[in-house]
């Protein structure tokens, strides 16, 4: 667990930590496998993956991306999807291949859902699984979209969203009313199978669920609690919760 004051100093680090096995995949002529995530907490680590982009000619072009979820029912073109954060904050800065780039669809009708979601699992599994999986944590305890109750064991699958997560996303979507009920989210079994986890929490508003997450009982109403299970992990907080 490493506290600083600031999250732009987390956020370098963690890039430079990217930026190093992207680079030492390159000297072995491999890819690197990205699990991303989107949200406030990465934006930071997103610019500065960029920078590093940009002013040391960092390229992208050995990394396979996975990112862990999208809300349904928003298209490709909707500011509010993940799908425009990730080119918005990302990928439109970067030398990644697109084909590269894999991102849940909030598209897919229900028919298919089921097939659609096996295909994005094992989509991570023929590429070698997720070596760095970046992650932030939601009010609710969710990592992804894993909401309270998601069970160990689970995959990528559709899942209601908690009311919590619903209100803080409200903002965003003008009003509750607007804001989606359902995601596609990677499941905590995904998730827990990366090699190594950045786990990353900013601001007083995630103190109280970090805590409980990372001191409290290992259990499926704060799914975050598993990653207490994870052996390479790095948590990464700008406040005390000892
Ligand atoms: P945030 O969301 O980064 O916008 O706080 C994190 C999350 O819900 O996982």
């Amino acid at each position: 667990m490493i506290v600083v004051d600031s999250k732009e100093n987390h956020s370098r680090k963690i890039a430079r930590n990217i930026a190093d096995e992207i680079l030492l995949r390159q000297k072995l002529n491999k890819n690197i496998v990205l699990g991303l995530a989107t949200g406030s907490t990465p934006i930071f680590l997103y610019t500065e993956l960029v920078r590093l982009h940009i002013e040391e000619q960092l390229s992208f072009k050995n990394v396979i991306t996975f990112n862990l979820d999208e809300y349904c029912g928003l298209c490709t073109e909707n500011d509010k999807s993940y799908y425009h954060f990730m080119h918005k904050y990302l990928f439109n800065h970067i030398d990644i291949p697109s084909e590269n780039i894999f991102i849940p669809s909030g598209q897919v009708e229900q028919l298919f859902l089921k097939d659609y979601c096996e295909g994005y699992e094992h989509q991570i599994q023929k590429l070698g699984g997720i070596d760095i999986q970046i992650l932030g944590i939601g009010r609710s305890g969710h990592i992804g979209f894993n909401e309270p109750g998601s069970e160990i064991d689970s995959v990528t699958r559709q899942v209601k969203l908690h009311e919590i997560t619903r209100n803080d996303a409200s903002g965003d979507f003008d009003g509750l009313e607007n804001t989606p009920t359902h995601a596609i989210t990677m499941g905590m079994q995904t998730i827990m199978d990366a090699k190594k986890i950045f786990f990353m929490a900013f601001g007083e508003s995630k103190k109280e669920i970090t805590k409980k997450a990372f001191f409290g009982e290992i259990t499926d109403a704060v799914p975050a609690s598993h990653l207490q299970k994870h052996k390479h992990k790095t948590i990464c907080i700008d406040f005390n919760i000892k």
